[in-house]
This record gives C-alpha cells, sequence and structure tokens, in this order.
C-alpha cells in the first residue's frame, strides 16, 4: 500500500523537509540552484547532500548540447525507479531543458510532478504550497505544475535570499543581465533563457556591498552576454567594474561571458583602469577561425575583427590571460575552413580553450541546414584542434614557472591529503601542498606547469626565483 505519511504531514519543526539540488550547465545555472535553494531555505527545507535524504529532488538542467539533454532523461529514468520505492518524493525539472521541453517532459516522463523553466522560480512556491497542503506529489488532481513563462521580473530576485555555495572560498556570482539577444544560428540560449534583461546597477552594487560585508572577496558577474549590460540609466559593465572595485574589501574582479562584438574600448579601459581588482583574465568565445563560418553563425564579427579586439586588449592590458570557446564541424564547415579555426588559435595562444563538436538543437536555424559533415570527421577534428591547443597552454604556462601568484584556496584538492587548489588572478589552477584553508590568500612559487594547471609551493608574498 502506499504511504503518503511523508507528504500529509505538516511541517515538523525537529524533522525539516529536505531538498536535494542537481545542477548541469554554466555559471549562470549554477547560480540559479543558488537562488532556487534560497526560496526553499526560506520556506524551512533544508539541503540533502545525499538524494536518499531528500523529499525533493529537482534537476536543473542544461540544453546546450544533446548530449546534456539526454543525460537529464538519463536521470529521470534513474529517479522513476527512486519514485516507486519512496512514498512522495517530489521530482522536479528546472532550468533550460524545461524551457526548451515543457509539458514534452511530463509525456515522455509521467512521474515528474513539475517542470519549471528559468524564469519560473516563483512557481516553485506554487509547488511547495501544494505539498504542504498534502497534494500528493505537489499535484493538483493528479496534474503537474509546468512552467515556461518567460517573465521579466525573474531577474528582481532578493539578493539577500540567495543560499550561496561559494561563501566559504569567499567567492560570490552575481547576475548582471540574464538572456540574450543575438541569435547565433547554432545556439538555444535564447529559446530558453528568453531576451535581455539588465538589473540596475545600483542594486547590483548594494549586492556586492553585501557580500564584501560578509567577507566576500571575489566577485563573478555573470550574463550569457555579460559586456552587453546597459541599465535603464545607461550604465554599462565599465562602470559596474569601477563601481565593485571601490567596494572595500573587493579583492577580485571577473565577469563572463563576454560577446566579442560588444567589447568596447570603453569597457577595456574600464578593466586596465580598475586592474588588478579587476581580473587580468578574459573569456572571449570566438567559435570559428574562419570568416565565412563566422557570418554563417551570425556572430557578428570576422576573423579580422576578432583579431583587432585581441591585439586591443593585450595593448591595454599586457599580462591579460584569454580564454575562448571553438564549435568544430559547424554544418558546411570544410577543412579549409578548420584549418583557419587552428591557425587562429595559433596566432593568438589562448590559456585556455573549450571545444565541442557542433550539436544540431532544436529550433534553431542552424539545425535546418543539411550538414554534409559526418560525425566522424567532427570528432577527428576536434581531436587535431584539442592536441594542438594542448601544445600551445603548454608552452603558454612554462612561463609561470619560477614567479610567485597570489592563490585564493576554493578547496582540498582531489589527489592529495593536505594539498590545496585555488586559483590566481588571471583564472590559472595551482596545486600546492603546505598549510592552508578555504577561502585564504596564500602566495605560492609556482615549480612546474601543465597545460592544465600549475604546481607550486608556498612562499611570502612578492617572492619569485
Ligand atoms: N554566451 C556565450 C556562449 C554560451 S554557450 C557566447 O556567446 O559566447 C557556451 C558555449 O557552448 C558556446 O560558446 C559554444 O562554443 C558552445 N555551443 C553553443 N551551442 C552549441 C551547439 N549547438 N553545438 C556545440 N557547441 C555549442
Ligand atoms: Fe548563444 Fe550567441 Fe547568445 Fe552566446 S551570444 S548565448 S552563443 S546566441
Ligand atoms: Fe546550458 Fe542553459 Fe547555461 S543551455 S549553458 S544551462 S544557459
Amino acid at each position: 500500500m502506499r504511504d503518503d505519511s511523508l507528504i500529509r504531514r505538516p511541517p515538523d519543526p525537529d524533522r525539516p523537509r529536505r531538498y536535494h539540488i542537481k545542477t548541469w550547465g554554466c555559471q549562470m545555472n549554477v547560480h540559479d540552484s543558488e537562488k532556487i535553494a534560497g526560496r526553499l531555505e526560506d520556506r524551512g527545507y533544508r539541503r540533502a547532500d545525499d538524494e536518499h535524504d531528500a523529499d525533493v529532488i529537482l534537476l536543473n538542467t542544461c540544453s546546450i548540447r544533446e548530449k546534456a539533454e539526454d543525460k537529464v532523461y538519463d536521470e529521470l529514468g534513474r529517479l522513476r525507479r527512486l519514485k516507486e520505492s519512496r512514498a512522495g518524493l517530489v521530482v522536479g525539472v528546472c532550468g533550460c531543458v524545461a524551457q526548451q521541453e515543457g509539458e514534452r517532459i511530463l509525456e515522455r516522463a509521467p512521474h515528474v510532478d513539475a517542470v519549471l523553466g528559468p524564469r519560473a522560480g516563483g512557481t516553485l512556491g506554487d509547488l511547495l504550497d501544494r505539498i504542504d497542503r498534502g497534494d500528493s506529489g505537489g499535484r493538483v488532481g493528479g496534474r503537474a505544475i509546468a512552467d515556461t513563462a518567460l517573465r521579466r521580473d525573474s531577474i528582481d530576485f532578493p539578493f539577500e535570499r540567495i543560499r550561496r555555495d561559494g561563501l566559504d572560498a569567499r567567492k560570490a556570482y552575481v547576475t548582471v543581465v540574464e538572456g540574450c539577444n543575438h541569435r547565433c544560428t547554432y545556439c538555444i540560449v535564447p529559446t530558453t533563457r528568453g531576451r535581455e534583461v539588465c538589473r540596475s546597477s545600483g542594486e547590483i552594487l548594494r549586492e556586492v556591498a553585501f557580500l564584501a560585508a560578509k567577507s566576500v572577496i571575489e566577485i563573478e558577474f555573470l550574463g550569457q552576454t555579460v559586456n552587453a549590460y546597459r541599465d535603464p540609466e545607461g550604465r554599462t559593465l565599465a562602470d559596474l567594474l569601477r563601481g565593485a572595485a571601490n567596494v572595500p574589501g573587493v579583492r577580485r574582479v571577473r565577469f563572463t561571458t563576454s560577446h566579442p562584438a560588444q567589447m568596447t574600448p570603453e569597457l577595456i579601459s574600464a578593466m586596465a583602469e580598475t586592474a588588478p581588482v579587476t581580473s587580468p583574465y578574459l573569456h572571449l568565445p570566438v567559435q570559428s577561425g574562419s570568416s565565412r563560418v563566422l557570418a554563417e553563425m551570425k556572430r557578428g564579427y570576422d576573423r579580422e575583427g576578432y583579431l583587432r579586439r585581441i591585439a586591443a586588449l593585450r595593448e591595454r592590458l599586457p599580462g591579460l590571460c584569454l580564454g575562448t570557446d571553438v564549435i568544430v564541424g559547424y554544418p558546411t564547415e570544410t577543412e579549409a575552413d578548420f584549418r583557419e579555426t587552428l591557425s587562429l588559435l595559433e596566432a593568438v595562444e589562448f590559456d585556455t580553450c573549450f571545444s565541442f563538436a557542433y550539436s544540431p538543437r532544436p529550433g534553431t536555424a542552424a539545425a535546418a541546414i543539411d550538414d554534409p559533415v559526418p560525425l566522424a570527421q567532427k570528432l577527428e577534428r576536434l581531436a587535431r584542434l584539442q592536441e594542438l591547443q594542448k601544445g600551445i597552454q603548454f608552452r603558454r604556462a612554462q612561463r609561470w614557472v619560477g614567479s610567485a601568484v597570489e592563490v585564493l584556496i576554493e578547496g582540498a584538492s582531489r589527489r592529495q591529503d593536505r594539498e590545496w587548489t585555488g586559483r590566481t588572478p588571471e583564472n590559472r589552477v595551482v596545486n600546492f601542498a603546505g598549510h592552508g584553508s578555504v577561502g585564504q590568500l596564500q602566495w605560492v612559487r609556482v615549480v612546474r606547469a601543465s597545460a592544465f594547471s600549475l604546481r607550486g609551493e608556498p612562499c611570502t608574498p612578492g617572492e619569485s626565483s
């Protein structure tokens, strides 16, 4: 017989209800999970690190590539079995797959109780009301909740209520702009996140001050196109960088993700003026080195335009580290186009590069194009690109050997006891052994460098060999 006692019971202060959130995708999604957790904790829920202890399990999903979406359905299959063995367990799907698929999730996975798009956080309250009332699985008349409205006020979430994970490491995300007004032909984000909405700069800087008062020293401004930020008074990301750098206690400011077409001279100047508080690291996705492919993708810049921006950045910010994203095997990409991407990577010498095989996304313009590039060829190109980039990164990383870098410790290294891992202002990962604690700034002398991380020993400030 089905035991509904768990959900029928009114909230019990001695045994608060528990939630478990599983998150995929970008920093914006990670931060959305912190907002969802805030809503749940406001309602008396407590976090369950193990899903088996949870009364509500939420999947905060990503649909940027097909594989990411497939993982969600795999996970839902697993949760169906868990639900069968646990009366009253509530399962919800949030984020970009929820937005993209909507009610289709309920058809494919009828055990799901709620589907909430990235701007439907408020409806989570309705689900919790239903659970409080004892409606089975949060359902009324057997009906699950599905909300994919792209509300503009979702951006007004009260920052005091966010349940932040990075506080121990004294790091925090701050939303600047939600959504994206670009229409890159391959990309699902404008569909899943809607049009751009910007927060007011006053509110953003109040949040920065609030965080600094909580001992946060590293702020990361977030937006799918963070440098598109413009508030109703015309303030831009450049103004936010200047404002945040002036907040006492703030030692590092990062921002992600920037669009090359919106990398204005004003923003570059603000980065230079506010250095070293503004991180000497910039993530600037190029996607392809071929002007023909960039035009097909509707990226709004060509190879030369991108290279000009990199030159302007390096001129004003000589120590700048650069990262990028590349899509390999866009429909119609020829071997010659692909070689232009390789030559761009050689010309720029990025410090990091995230590269992906093109994946068709439902409803995007590129998905309708005949794609003569077989998957095996895309994967072969991807492997060649990654091999080349690994060599570039290895060479670039060697310049750190012998120098002293300031590391913000993020956690214990996975590999060994009493080993710490953290990042430099340039976003380089550094591992070292010695005394330390999460959230501490520690000077480290780099003794070895691989393509992906640096290894060092604790030292005194400014000491190098
Ligand atoms: N807003 C960022 C990108 C966000 S998505 C920007 O404009 O650069 C993160 C990365 O995923 C993109 O930079 C792109 O390289 C990759 N990506 C997006 N859609 C993709 C697709 N359909 N197939 C493969 N990679 C994709
Ligand atoms: Fe997607 Fe392009 Fe917007 Fe980036 S700028 S989120 S790639 S549509
Ligand atoms: Fe994925 Fe949505 Fe972010 S598709 S990358 S979680 S905006």
